[in-house]
């Protein structure tokens, strides 16, 4: 079943647009990547998903039902949750205080404590840190509470921004390795934002590449990560991804 339809949509921040006419589609279980340089529309594309930015045409469906202009706190309502490039996190709560948050999104009322434990079974580190405040914890940990917040929050869709952006290769693993693991056991179904192509390739079941705004090619993670133009460019063969590439390496 298709669990997230998206049809030409457009965006645009005033007469620049920004995502034109992007088609994706995301079956339940799986877990798609959108990769793309930076300033290649991927987080716009993510927030007009969300209806955090109103898109100019085209069309979004959650598992089966079109959302129209259904407002962001009705898409969370339907199951969809976004984990944003920035975590949003309130700095001066402490760890567990951001992850009750979830719970207002949290479809299936389920107890606090119980989501707790389950969160901290799948990063310990947060268990130990439970008292202190977010801003005061490393990248890394900020990332886990940001994504913890949003499984306490039992999305069907969580959209990922660039979760692996400044964090070191070894945080980026672990990271990456609870949402695959979870996906597998809970079937939860994955969107993936990254300009780390190689990381975001090596986990997807279906890949999109993106460039200004339009999706130029489209499989699954294997196909693209062996596609010799987008190796050359996105993955470090070349002399012009060079640049991508370092950056790359750097957080893989
Ligand atoms: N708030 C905004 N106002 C105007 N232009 C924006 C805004 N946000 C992004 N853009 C522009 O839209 C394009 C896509 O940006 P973005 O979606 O952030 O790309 P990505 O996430 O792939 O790096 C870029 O050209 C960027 O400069
Ligand atoms: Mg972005």
């Amino acid at each position: 079943m298709s669990m997230l339809e998206v049809q030409k949509l457009s965006v645009s921040y005033g007469r620049v647009r920004a995502v034109n006419g992007v088609s994706f589609e995301v079956k339940e279980g799986d877990l798609v990547s959108l990769i793309g340089a930076n300033g290649a529309g991927k987080s716009t594309l993510l927030k007009a998903v969300m209806g955090a930015l109103t898109a100019e045409a085209g069309e979004i469906s959650l598992a089966g039902v079109p959302l129209g202009r259904a407002p962001v706190e009705e898409r969370v309502r339907r199951g969809m949750y976004l984990v944003p490039e920035k975590r949003s996190l309130f700095n001066s709560m402490t760890v567990q205080d951001n992850l009750e948050l979830g719970t207002y999104a949290n479809r299936r009322a389920l107890r606090f404590q119980d989501e707790l434990r389950r969160i901290y079974r799948l990063f310990p580190i947060l268990e130990e840190r439970k008292a202190q405040l977010a801003g005061t914890l490393s990248g890394g940990q900020q990332q886990m509470v940001a994504i913890g917040r949003a499984l306490i929050a039992r999305p069907k869709v969580l959209l990922l921004d660039e979760p692996s952006i400044g964090l070191a290769p070894l945080v980026v693993q672990q990271i990456m390795d609870v949402i695959v693991e979870h996906k597998r056991q809970e079937g939860l179904t994955v969107v993936l934002v990254e300009q780390n192509a190689r990381l975001a390739l090596r986990a997807a079941d279906r890949a999109y590449l993106i460039e200004i705004g339009k999706v130029v090619k489209e499989g699954s993670g294997s196909e693209l990560a062996n596609d010799p133009q987008l190796a050359e460019i996105y993955l470090g063969a070349g002399k012009a991804g060079r640049e991508t590439a370092d950056a790359a390496s750097s957080i893989v």
